[in-house]
């Protein structure tokens, strides 16, 4: 917190960019700066002043992408230590009734926690920092390393989100602090689950999907057959053998993740079955008499850009178009998105048309406290249930 960088520079915004300020989001695009935000590095962090050269707030710029600005803080003063702890100190306090459920949470959730383009997962006693562009890697490594303090971390690994890991194969973690755990089993409720550290998706396992994990546990699936299309390493496969499922189907492309799940998350494997396909090649092959009482859809994003939205509708269209025949006469389905690029609505409307000749939405799964939405671009997973 030396660097030159940290002593915000002014920069006066234009009409669009101080509504946005002073409306509490978050980012400040591109497309609403003046050619004077040319002169800045990324990683500056700047004075946001108004038309009337009054304070609005502190914020960091980028240089590259469609956010020019992430702001940090509104207000006159500018964010010092002591206020970074007060934010931090509140951001964990929203986590405290996860303790009694689960070892593993989402302490920094982004800007829906204040701190744009941070997010730290704990695992036990080692924390996976994960910064989302080069302007915020410097604040966030110091923002993990005051978040070990106030946890008492053993390990904190720096690990670059999947669309900023080089293409190359190449480590895409770091090691901050204390040893690399590697495999680390975690708690949550009934279950335990198993992440690489440093390895896969995400942090390495989906935290964000415990509220799903969480519902189909506590459930009755006694002799039912669950399809669970997009598994990768078979977290909510395992919540659905809890929950009592005789036989349960895992499908993902990754034979890496499916090889993970077999060892990790089937407790009697014998009711398990692992596909390593591409679902929209395997589903059309799918006997036609095959039918499931479950069918779990949990695809991935499929949507950096607003732009690539109609090909993923075009996608989920397919999926269920193909799934419909495969359900039982008192199936359900569990629908999952994980892009804001989707709206909540718009999902909702979808499915409605996929499914509501045969299903009726029964219930949200909502984000739990780990994962609070500041934000509307922050409110990415939506979790639906069709019965
Ligand atoms: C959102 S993640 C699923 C998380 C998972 N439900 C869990 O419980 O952890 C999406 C998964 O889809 C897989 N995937 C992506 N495209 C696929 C495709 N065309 N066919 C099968 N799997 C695919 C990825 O390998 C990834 O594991």
């Amino acid at each position: 917190m030396k660097s030159r960088r940290y002593v915000p520079q002014r920069y006066q915004l234009k009409k669009e960019a101080a509504h946005a300020v002073l409306t509490g989001h978050p980012w400040v695009f591109r497309s609403h700066l003046s050619t004077a935000a040319g002169v800045f590095r990324s990683g500056q962090w700047l004075k946001l002043v108004d038309h009337a050269n009054e304070i609005l707030g502190y914020g960091i710029y980028e240089t590259e992408g469609l956010i020019g600005i992430r702001v940090l803080k509104r207000g006159k003063n500018p964010p010092d230590r002591a206020w970074i702890k007060t934010q931090l100190e509140k951001a964990l306090a929203k986590r405290t009734n996860l303790k009694t459920y689960t070892d593993a949470f989402r302490a920094l959730h982004g800007e829906n926690d204040g701190f744009p383009g941070i997010v730290v997962d704990v695992y036990r006693d080692t924390g996976v920092l994960q910064t989302y562009s080069d302007a915020v890697d410097t604040f966030g490594r110091y923002i993990g390393e005051v978040l070990v303090e106030m946890l008492g971390l053993k390990s904190l690994i720096w690990k670059f989100p999947v669309k900023r890991q080089g293409k190359k194969k190449e480590v895409n973690f770091r090691r901050l602090r204390g040893p690399i755990p590697g495999s680390l089993t975690f708690r949550e409720g009934k279950l335990r689950l198993t992440v690489n550290i440093g390895e896969g998706q995400k942090s390495g396992a989906f935290l964000d999907l415990r509220g799903l994990r969480k519902w189909i546990a506590a459930q009755s699936w006694n002799g039912l057959k669950v399809l669970n299309l997009f598994c990768y390493t078979g977290t909510l496969g395992l919540a659905a053998e809890v929950a009592g499922a005789a036989e349960i189907w895992n499908v993902d492309v990754s034979p890496g993740a499916l090889e993970f799940a077999k060892k990790a998350h089937a407790l009697k494997r014998d009711r398990h079955r692992w596909i390593a396909a591409d679902i929209f090649d395997w589903l059309p092959s799918l006997p036609k008499g095959e039918k499931f009482d479950v069918i779990i859809v949990d695809p991935p994003s499929m949507t950096s850009q607003v732009a690539q939205v109609p090909r993923a509708l075009n996608a989920y269209r397919e999926i269920y178009r193909g799934l419909i025949p495969h359900l039982s006469t008192k199936g359900m389905i569990l629908a999952c998105c994980c892009t804001s690029r989707i709206p909540r609505k718009r999902f909702r409307m979808e499915m409605d048309k996929h499914l509501g000749q045969r299903l009726k939405y029964s219930r949200t799964i909502e984000p739990e406290d780990d994962h609070p939405v500041g934000f509307p671009e922050g409110d990415y997973l939506k979790l639906l249930v069709y019965r």
